[in-house]
């Protein structure tokens, strides 16, 4: 008797390419760990990202500016030991490809070789447009990120709303334009006007995946923890949370110390 293996699809660039050019919407959401990236995968998201907001919601920094290359490769080499399926995307963290198209290169060739990832994600438009051709001569994927781009806050001094005004919004459409030509594989425009990213999903032949950006362009992303509540003090107007596990976990170890300080834990059927 011979067994079957079911066979899984894996997602690869060019299936998120036929997606968008089938009208079907792209799926993204953040994963710093095994645990956490095996249920992602095990649900059927398209992309996992390995974000380097794992610099906020996993080591609890202020910023995405602290978190290293080194720590963003043990992120993703965790990742990478549980997923099947989908894409997997890391962040070049602060830092280490800005301005200097061969340190990206260097950082990119780091990430894919010590963690397995598939593809890389930076911020900016056509300042790094010299790293993603760089980075793409090795044959790495890269994902653009344009908008509200965390890695320059101190540039932008808020994390308000990027491109109302006309001036920065045709800078941002010229900039996509840019990433698109070097050879992005695809776009994450990060809280600007719904309008402006539903004109550029259509400029452009890439997929444009939004986070705040509303709901005209080709895939939405979302960062784990504010997804599933695991964070309860965010609360942005674009985040829809599907859980709110900061109160469930909070009460089941109210809970749990309840029961060992009333001796109920462990009880007959719980020991040897
Ligand atoms: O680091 C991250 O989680 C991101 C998403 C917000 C797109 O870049």
């Amino acid at each position: 008797m011979s067994v079957h293996k079911k066979e899984i699809k894996k997602v690869t660039t060019n299936v998120l390419q036929e997606m968008k050019r089938a009208g079907e919407r792209i799926s993204m959401l953040t994963a710093y760990d095994f645990t956490m990236a095996k249920i992602v995968d095990d649900a059927g998201i398209d992309v996992i990202l390995v974000g380097d907001s794992a610099s906020n919601v996993m080591a609890g920094h202020e910023t995405t500016l602290p978190i290293t290359l080194d720590q963003m490769i043990y992120h993703a080499s965790s990742v990478v030991r549980a997923v099947n399926r989908a894409l997997i995307v890391v962040d070049l963290p602060f830092g280490s490809y800005q301005g200097n198209s061969k340190e990206a290169l260097y950082s990119s060739i780091k990430i894919m070789k010590e963690s397995g990832a598939h593809a890389v994600k930076l911020e900016g438009g056509k300042e790094v447009k010299e790293s993603v051709e760089r980075i793409l001569t090795a044959g790495i994927p890269v994902m653009g990120h344009l908008g509200l781009t965390p890695q320059s806050i101190y540039k932008f001094g808020t994390y308000n709303v990027r491109a109302k005004e006309e001036e920065e919004a045709k800078r941002l459409i010229a900039d996509a334009k840019v990433l698109e030509e070097a050879g992005c594989f695809a776009l994450v425009l990060e809280k600007i006007p719904a309008k402006l990213a539903e004109q550029v999903a259509k400029e452009l032949e890439i997929p444009v995946i939004g986070i705040g950006a509303g709901g005209g362009v080709d895939g939405q992303v979302l960062v784990f923890h504010d997804m599933v509540g695991l964070n309860n003090e965010f609360h942005p107007r674009f985040l829809r949370r599907y859980l709110n596990l900061y109160d469930d976990i909070k009460g089941a170890i109210g809970k749990y110390i309840k029961d060992v300080k009333s001796k109920d834990f462990p009880n007959a059927n719980e020991q040897y």
